[in-house]
């Protein structure tokens, strides 16, 4: 018979399991509680039924404390197990919503594992639900050899241990369901957009072709600028949205053959602000506003609208502006054709670290040899 606890113990024992489910994934918490309250409440065994999503059954987790080989075996021949509702011993616990315990499994009904358990000779059973709020979302089993007798302050322990890994439970579920909406928002914001420069193109039949060119360059290059996800999602909804300041400039002269006047030229170029002012009103990251009003910024100040040089100009500002001129250089234009791809990288090299990123342009030229 093993004696009771001292409550000692069982304080620094609480404190220690809290501390490391302090941090921990789900499934690193199961496996700290099966091991420490396995050795330290000397079970001789303890394993984990989880409930299966789509089932509705509780299967057992592979993660499992074994005080010896004899014991790992018991965990070995129970892997093809799963459980309903009300159906053994877990699914028994899982009907109840409340612990049970068993002063002698081999006694029990509903116990499947009777055969295996006499051949070990288990004797007590401990089975406690953890619960995400009302629903019992898996089962702790802990088995003995030695009769162990109820003991009060090591149950205390066991429910507070259970209460702590719901709440963990309660936490990744909170957590993959922000994921999940973070997710499918971004999906409809790019949705949104994307909507809304093909709106606009149909304005500029020059338009279509130069956004997805735009686009897709500068997510390449994005990438090669090992960018983070966040910011390349930005990318991809300014390159989209970069001249849609456009539509506040007169058709006639976007699609002007001949050279533009000054005044002309001022006109266009107030796309940029246009567009920062349109992109305003949308609900999308300060960074989007802030490229679709800088892509015309150069780095040696000769850009518009603000004349920003260097550092000044956000560093996707900086990759949409080599992205968006190799698209146009590469475009027939009412007042040009298209440039070859010579020319155009001559261009991009010619100006590569006085009105262009360097490194950008780097990269820009590795992706222009891949492709042609
Ligand atoms: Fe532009």
């Amino acid at each position: 018979m093993i004696k009771n606890y001292d409550l000692k113990l069982f304080i620094k024992l609480s404190f220690d399991i809290m501390e490391k489910l302090m941090t921990t994934t789900l499934e690193d918490s199961y496996s700290i509680v099966c091991n420490v309250l396995g050795e330290a409440l000397e079970w001789d065994y303890v394993e984990i039924w989880l409930r299966h999503p789509q089932r509705q059954t509780l299967y057992k987790s592979s993660i499992f404390y074994a005080a010896n080989e004899i014991m790992s075996q018991f965990s070995n021949n129970s892997e093809d197990f799963e459980f309903a509702y009300g159906e053994g011993v877990p699914g028994k616990t899982w009907e109840a919503k409340k612990s049970i315990w068993y002063d002698d499994i081999r006694n029990i009904d509903y116990f499947i594992r009777k055969t295996d358990a006499e051949k070990i000779g288990l004797t007590t059973c401990f089975s406690l639900p953890i619960k995400a709020y009302d629903h019992v979302d898996a089962v702790l089993m802990f088995f003995n050899k030695e009769v162990k007798v109820e003991d009060e302050l090591m149950l205390d322990l066991l429910n507070l241990v259970a209460a702590r890994l719901g709440a963990i439970i309660v936490k990744s579920q909170i957590e993959e369901e922000i994921r999940d909406l973070k997710e499918s928002s971004k999906t409809a914001s790019s949705n949104t957009f994307l909507t809304i420069a093909r709106v606009f193109s149909f304005r500029d039949p020059y338009t279509v072709s130069h956004q997805n060119l735009v686009t897709k360059l500068a997510i390449e290059l994005a990438r090669k600028l090992h960018l983070s996800d966040e910011e390349i999602h930005d990318i991809q909804i300014a390159s989209m949205l970069h001249d849609i300041g456009k539509i506040g400039v007169p058709m006639e002269i976007l699609s002007k053959p001949n050279k533009l006047s000054v005044e002309e030229f001022d006109l266009v170029k107030s796309h940029a602000r246009i567009g920062a002012n349109i992109v305003e009103d949308l609900p999308c990251s300060r960074n989007v506003k802030l490229m679709v009003l800088e892509h015309h910024e150069r780095l040696d100040g000769s850009g518009y609208p603000d004349k920003k040089k260097g550092d000044q100009i956000y560093i996707g500002s900086q990759l949409i502006a080599v992205a968006d001129v190799v698209s146009a250089m590469l475009e027939n234009r009412p007042y040009r054709s298209a440039l070859k791809l010579s020319e155009v990288k001559d261009e991009l090299t010619k100006y590569s670290g006085i009105k262009y990123n360097q490194v950008i342009v780097g990269h820009t030229l590795e992706i222009l040899d891949q492709i042609h």
